[in-house]
């Protein structure tokens, strides 16, 4: 660096290693666009989530259940009694069973890889943007305490793929009426059908998952099997950030759509 370089003092772009460029950025584009959107969508959903997680209500309309409250783990689950619950937890249990269940699915969530890099860009500009330098004096990534914690993500996985087992079962569940008489198609059954899809589309197109079905091998020729698994992962990894969008907000119409027909505001149109 030159002898007189006057640049503020701090970590990153700021040693004296790196290029003597005084302006913060040279970004020209409205590269807060981006973030500024994703900050905007995620709170959306965090402000929708807390409220029905928390609601303890309207999760049940037979016969479609939630998604938040899926499978009701509590006995205070009483609008469900003849739906799909298991009563691990007895009557003392006065909070919200969808606190119980929503852990796993938003584990995964905040430990996706894409939805780190949503929201560090969105909440905490960690960096803002490509080419934006953060506002932060020191980088130490994921290395430390608490984000050192985000290599779970792994067993989030795991828990996700039983979680998407479990909405697959509430999806066949809404192919009978509310006698339980199978042959019964809503328009509920067609939204349930959809947020599975999205559900199952984004929970495969994990990095993990690539990892899991094609990582750690020498030759892909000797796991054919392997390799093509890898190769439909790969097809959907390439799409997560979409997938991770589209499955966020069919999760919110799902349970919406319970919460429209359970509280009476919607008679569920039938087809069959
Ligand atoms: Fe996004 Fe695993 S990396 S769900």
């Amino acid at each position: 660096p030159p002898a007189t370089d006057d640049r503020p003092p701090g970590g990153g772009v700021h040693t004296p290693t790196r290029a003597a460029i005084r302006a913060p950025h040279l970004r020209t584009d409205r590269w807060w666009l981006a973030p500024a959107a994703t900050a905007a969508g995620l709170l959306a959903f965090v402000v929708y989530s807390t409220w029905r997680a928390f609601a303890n209500a309207d999760y049940y309309a037979a016969p479609y259940v939630s998604p938040f409250y899926s499978p009701c783990l509590a006995e205070n689950c009483e609008p469900m009694r003849s739906g799909p619950n298991w009563e691990l937890f007895g009557t003392w249990w006065g909070i919200s069973p969808a606190i119980i269940i929503l852990i796993f699915p938003l584990g995964f969530r905040l430990t996706c890889y894409y939805y780190r890099k949503a929201y560090y860009r969105g909440f905490w500009a960690s960096p803002p943007a490509c080419a934006v330098a953060e506002p932060h004096k020191k980088y130490t990534g994921e290395t430390r305490f608490p984000l050192i914690l985000q290599n779970v993500h792994r067993y989030f996985f795991y828990a996700a793929l039983l979680v998407a087992g479990i909405l697959s079962y509430d999806t066949v569940l809404a192919f009978r009426d509310e006698h339980y008489a199978w042959g019964h198609m809503g328009l509920g059954t067609l939204v349930f059908l959809a947020n599975i899809a999205l559900i199952w589309a984004y929970t495969l197109s994990c990095h993990s998952c690539r990892h899991i079905v094609g990582g750690k091998l020498r030759h892909f020729s000797r796991h054919p099997v392997r390799y093509r698994m890898w190769q439909w992962v790969g097809r959907l990894n390439a799409r997560h950030m979409q997938l991770a969008w589209a499955s966020l907000v069919s999760v919110a119409l799902a349970d919406f759509y319970v919460y429209l027909v359970a509280s009476g505001a919607f008679d569920d149109p039938r087809f069959f």
